[in-house]
């Protein structure tokens, strides 16, 4: 066997009163792609930010190559031969530059390298990059034209650019489609084919299944397990969360019998002739009251158009909407939200967080924003009632944290996305839009989420906008494919059979 690449030897990470990692021992070899699997705030990122230069450790040692490693900087870390691909996209790009320019960003950023060149061989250099991940865009347009998908393949495409010993992934296909996840695992198998070690980290199993040879076992900042390969994935997520997972197959057939009772009833929100954009074809959609119907589609096929649409976030180029029997032209989110109708947007850092400050706000804050006309009428009550709905979210929702008052950018970033979901449960909906959901979410997490979705189904009507069918049939009563803005129906058989194909 070939000496690892590198060693993790008792690392140890605290944060406050938090024990992010506790004495973590890790070793990967080239050519060796290991998965890292942990609950959300399990301490994963945190070690990934360790190897990474982000963070130093409080203690414990590691080596690279067989030598002593402390990198002082992320740049140092990346010169050492050590490139990642972090969980949140938002950090790692500059929306108003250019794509060619944050494929060059290191080289831009260093300040030893006075790299001026003219943009045109900015976009001549940066052309080999892009086209080694598969992104095939103009290199001059800015990088916020591009989707959240794309946007990863170039935070990608920029940490091979240093042609790394170790690749390290955090979530990358968390916003990615099907056919998008293949190509980046087509990518991993060739540079692990080259001799790139990879540590990868990831909630789908699906992504662990087609690419890990080992898993690490990661609970409460602990190493618990080291699994090769063949590996048992079921009773490795139930190693990851320390119980059987919930299985939902009950409520389903009690969410199906429900919506099969309500489906008498009128709808509650209906679409005639509905079209995103003046080239795309015109759809008709029903939601009853009490249903939960899955909308899924491929990344960038116009599910979160649609979903911003009906959220007064965006328009329709035409057509007509009905909440309840009235026709639904809200002007902003704000009417949506006065209305009932509640988004939780695909970024969360972008539309769902609002205001931009909010990474910095508190657990309590972000529960309360959208909701602080109607619960502080007479002001002096605010702080109880918002520490009051977090303590219950934190509860409901099991976020990991160590109170209502802590900074959303403290949290990890599952639990950053169980407090988007929790703030549209803090007040009754009457529709509510999920986009996304289970972003980074881990799979216990997942199944208690949905659980607490269904159990809250009956009061209102609930649109679910995902790119994974797995994840479709997890959560709905119904699932609608729309591609391209057309809308079909899939039934469970078609799904099984796609599956297994
Ligand atoms: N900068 C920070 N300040 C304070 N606490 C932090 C900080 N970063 C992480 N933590 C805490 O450390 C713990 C581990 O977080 P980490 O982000 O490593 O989890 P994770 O395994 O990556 O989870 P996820 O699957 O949700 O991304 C969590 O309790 C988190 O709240
Ligand atoms: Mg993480």
């Amino acid at each position: 066997m070939t000496a690892p690449i590198l060693t993790v030897a008792a690392v140890s990470k605290r944060f406050g009163p938090t024990v992010a990692l506790d004495r973590v021992d890790l070793s990967i070899r080239a050519g060796e792609v290991v998965a890292l699997m942990g609950a959300n705030g399990a301490g994963k990122s945190t070690l990934v930010k360790i190897l990474s230069g982000v963070y130093g450790p409080d203690g414990g040692e590691l080596w690279l190559r067989g030598q002593p490693f402390r990198p002082a900087s992320p740049h140092d870390a990346k010169q050492l031969g050590i490139a990642t691909v972090h969980q949140s996209i938002a950090d790692a790009v500059v929306p108003t530059l250019s794509i060619a320019d944050n494929l060059l960003l290191d080289r831009l950023c260093d300040p030893t390298s006075p790299w001026r060149v003219p943009p045109a061989v900015r976009r001549q250099t940066a052309a080999p990059l892009a086209a080694r991940v598969g992104l095939d865009v103009d290199l001059a347009a800015p990088l916020a034209s591009l989707s959240l998908a794309s946007q990863q393949l170039v935070t990608l495409a920029r940490a091979l650019a240093t042609r790394p010993a170790l690749l390290i992934l955090d979530e990358p296909t968390a916003s990615l489609s099907a056919p998008e996840a293949e190509r980046l695992f087509g990518l991993i198998d060739r540079l692990r084919a080259e001799g790139v070690a990879i540590l990868l980290v990831s909630h789908r199993l699906g992504d662990l299944r087609r690419v890990a040879g080992r898993v690490t076992i990661v609970r409460d900042g602990r190493i618990v397990a080291d699994l090769p390969a063949p590996i048992d994935f079921d009773a490795a997520v139930e190693t990851m969360i320390g119980r059987p997972l919930r299985s939902n197959a009950a409520a389903n057939a009690n969410a199906t019998a429900a919506a099969a009772a309500t489906a008498a009833s009128s709808a509650c929100f209906s679409v005639r002739d509905l079209q995103l954009t003046s080239a795309s074809v015109p759809f008709d959609l029903d939601v009853q009251r009490g249903e939960i119907v899955a909308i899924a589609g491929p990344v960038g096929g116009g599910k979160s158009r649609f979903a911003r649409a009906i959220f007064g976030a965006g328009r329709a180029a035409s057509g007509t909407m009905t909440l309840d029997g009235k026709a639904w032209r809200p002007r902003s989110p704000a009417d949506a939200i006065r209305a009932g109708v509640f988004l939780a947007g695909e970024d969360r850092w972008r539309t769902s967080l609002f205001p931009d400050s909010v990474p910095f706000a508190s657990i309590a804050g972000t529960l309360s924003f959208p909701f602080l006309s109607r619960w502080f009428k007479y002001g002096g009550l605010k702080r109880a009632r918002e520490q009051r709905a977090a303590l219950e979210a934190i509860e409901r929702f099991g976020i990991r944290c160590t109170g209502p008052d802590d900074r959303l950018n403290r949290l990890s970033g599952g639990n950053q996305q169980k407090v988007v979901l929790a703030r549209w449960h803090t007040q009754p909906a009457r529709l509510l839009l999920l986009d996304e959901p289970f972003q980074g979410v881990d799979a216990g997490a997942r199944a208690d989420i949905v659980d607490t979705l269904r159990r809250h189904a009956q009061e209102r009507a609930t649109l679910v906008f995902v790119s994974d069918l797995e994840e479709a049939f997890e959560i709905a009563d119904r699932v609608v494919r729309f591609d391209r803005a057309t809308l079909d129906r899939v039934s469970q058989s078609d799904f099984t059979s796609h599956a297994r194909s």
